[in-house]
């Protein structure tokens, strides 16, 4: 077939260009016929060009242009000419090209979805005819944008030492908490490698095989439940740095994060970002991955009610837990009842038995436990919230946990709801001092909050014989407006320190052996210190561009059920193909 060698794209072209004769290629958006003048859109990645056919044109190129229907795939060559109504609104909107040939390089059925950027159609539908889908200019953009940041990474990191090393993916189990996507070896009978949840031993693997600065753009995989920031394979931006300590790696992501915004943004963002421990970071904002675009911070209440006549708070404070609040300024009467119960059912995910309102105005503080306090005490507790007239005040009191959740949910749910959340605000800031530690209330266990190389603070090193649920980490994670883009750590490079870890973690030697033993080996023989971090690139790619959900800056995400709805993905297999692995399906 021939193809018409094309001089632009379909969003080249401007007044500029009036009287060149071009050649563009692309699909048919939309064609009509008004008699004499047959125009179509044509449209390619970059943008949409008006072409016109007039009758002038021979007969039967003008009735090949006749048959055009969207999404058919043309080539077109004529000449440009003013437009005479002009469409200001298109960036080609003041030219159009007068058609003199025209290619179909195929025909297309009607599509099962529009390829317009709002269009509203479902979710499932997108994924299943993703291709189209990805026609979409928006959709285009996205993955330009993408393609950018990722260059801008492998510059930025390589200018400052960085070496990009690929790391296998049929490996071992790694500790990163999540369940493994298992592969079955067919040359190993009954033995399964495991995709890797990230690079993370072999990273650090790298530091001892002295390769001194590591990245990698690389895929991870997680079998975790869906949400809008997670998907079951994600790409991570890896990183590793040797004889570093925490502000060394903190540093050098400053000056990334720095040129990230004004680059990919056209944003100065300043620099050092703030930091914040993990324990204020709870206490203020109820989440260790605080939004801080908005206040509404959280306020203690436990001394002022733990005498009150109201149980639901003295039974919780009895129970070791808290009554906490937030005052949203203002809100009272945004939140009718109705919405206000709305918010109660969504605290119950949570773990929030329920969730006590009041309302503030000059005359009095009205509420959901009017009943078990007395004016005065309403007020004291407004006051303590320092809450003034036409104020909501949301209270929870249950175990930290669920206190800090629900309440860590609502202060950003409100923020949204009432419109406060500027997607063109960008705060940036570290939390840092995790605990070492993190209670499974599942197993009734501790477990490595990061995981088990993760170092303890110095001064903190002592605890891991005595008390290690007390130790804090060396550990950090950058938050962006409410979103864990990443976080890493200062490892454990020393070998007695990292079996009074394992020691901590309840661990047998078999375990250790096991899992980790090719890592503990090699620390045997001459470790550097040294620390990394990791980010998640499709979220700060979704941040960036302004998207609600990682799905909108992958290819080819998988759906709610972890399904590729484009090639059905997972699918079963032949049985010879299961006998070869030695798999008897149950
Ligand atoms: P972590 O588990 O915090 O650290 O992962 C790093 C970052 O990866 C992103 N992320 C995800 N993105 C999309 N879908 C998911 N399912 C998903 N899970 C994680 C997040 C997160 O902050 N090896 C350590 C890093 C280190 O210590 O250097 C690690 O993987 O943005």
């Amino acid at each position: 077939m021939r193809i018409f060698k094309r001089t632009h794209m379909c969003g080249d072209l401007r007044k500029e260009n009036i009287g060149e004769k071009v050649v563009l290629n692309g699909w048919i958006q939309k064609r009509r016929n008004l008699g004499g003048l047959i125009f179509c859109d044509v449209r390619d990645k970059t943008g949409i060009t008006q072409v016109v056919f007039n009758d002038k044109i021979p007969q039967e190129l003008f009735e090949r242009a006749d048959k055009l229907r969207s999404e058919y795939v043309v080539g077109i060559k004529g000449e440009v000419l003013e437009r005479e109504s002009k469409n200001m609104e298109l960036p080609t909107g003041e030219i159009e090209v007068f058609a003199d040939d025209l290619i179909i390089y195929s025909e297309a059925d009607t599509p099962p979805i529009y390829i317009k950027d709002d269009d509203n159609v479902d979710d499932n539908l997108r994924l299943r005819y993703r291709y189209l889908d990805l026609r979409k200019k928006k959709m285009q953009d996205n993955l330009t944008f993408r393609h950018n940041l990722v260059k801008l990474t492998r510059d930025y990191f390589s200018e400052n030492g960085f070496t990009e090393v690929e790391t296998p993916m049929l490996i071992k189990s790694t500790p990163e908490g999540a369940r493994d996507y298992l592969v079955p070896s067919r040359v190993n009978n009954g033995k399964f490698y495991a995709l890797p949840q990230s690079p993370q031993m072999f990273k650090q693997l790298l530091m001892v095989g002295g390769t001194d600065r590591y990245m990698q753009v690389v895929k991870c995989f997680r079998d975790e439940d869906l949400r809008a920031d997670r998907q079951p394979e994600f790409t991570q931006i890896d990183l590793e740095m040797s004889f570093v300590d925490v502000d060394d790696v903190i540093e050098i992501q400053e000056g990334y994060l720095k040129r990230v915004f004004r680059e990919m943004k056209g944003v100065d963002i300043e620099t050092p970002f703030p930091r914040i421990t993990y324990d204020e970071a709870m206490e203020r904002y109820g989440s260790d991955k605080p939004d801080t675009r908005v206040g509404f911070e959280l306020n203690d209440i436990t001394g002022l009610v733990k005498n009150c006549d109201f149980k639901v708070f003295t039974d919780a404070i009895a129970a070791g837990g808290s009554v906490r609040g937030i005052c949203i300024t203002g809100a009272a009467d945004k939140y009718t009842r109705k919405k206000i119960d709305k918010l109660t059912e969504a605290v119950r995910s949570y773990g929030a038995k329920g969730m006590v309102w009041m309302k503030v105005n000059d005359s009095e503080v009205t509420s959901s436990v009017n009943k078990f306090f007395s004016q005065e005490q309403l007020q004291e507790i407004a006051d303590a919230m320092k809450a003034e007239s036409g104020d909501l005040i949301l209270i929870v009191s249950d175990k930290n946990k669920v206190v800090f959740d629900s309440l860590g949910f609502l202060r950003r749910h409100i923020a949204g709801e009432l419109g406060l959340l500027d997607d063109n605000q960008y705060n940036l800031l570290w939390v840092v001092d995790f605990p070492l530690f993190e209670y499974d209330e599942e197993t009734d266990s501790y477990h490595a909050m990061h995981h088990p190389f993760t170092s303890p603070k110095a001064e903190d090193a002592h605890l891991l014989k005595t008390e290690p649920t007390k130790a804090k980490a060396n550990a950090y994670d950058i938050v962006l407006n409410g979103v864990e883009l990443g976080g890493g750590s200062i490892r454990i490079h020393d070998r007695d320190m990292q079996e009074d870890m394992f020691r901590a973690l309840d661990m047998s030697q078999e375990e250790i052996d096991e899992k980790f033993g090719f890592l503990v080996e090699a620390f045997k023989y001459g470790t550097p210190p040294h620390g990394g971090l990791a980010y998640g690139l499709d979220r700060l790619v979704m941040l960036l561009t302004g998207e609600k959900s990682i799905r909108e800056v992958i290819a080819f995400p998988k759906n709610q059920n972890a399904q590729c709805m484009v090639s059905e993905a997972p699918g079963v297999v032949e049985e010879q193909q299961l006998d070869e692995l030695g798999i008897r399906l149950k």
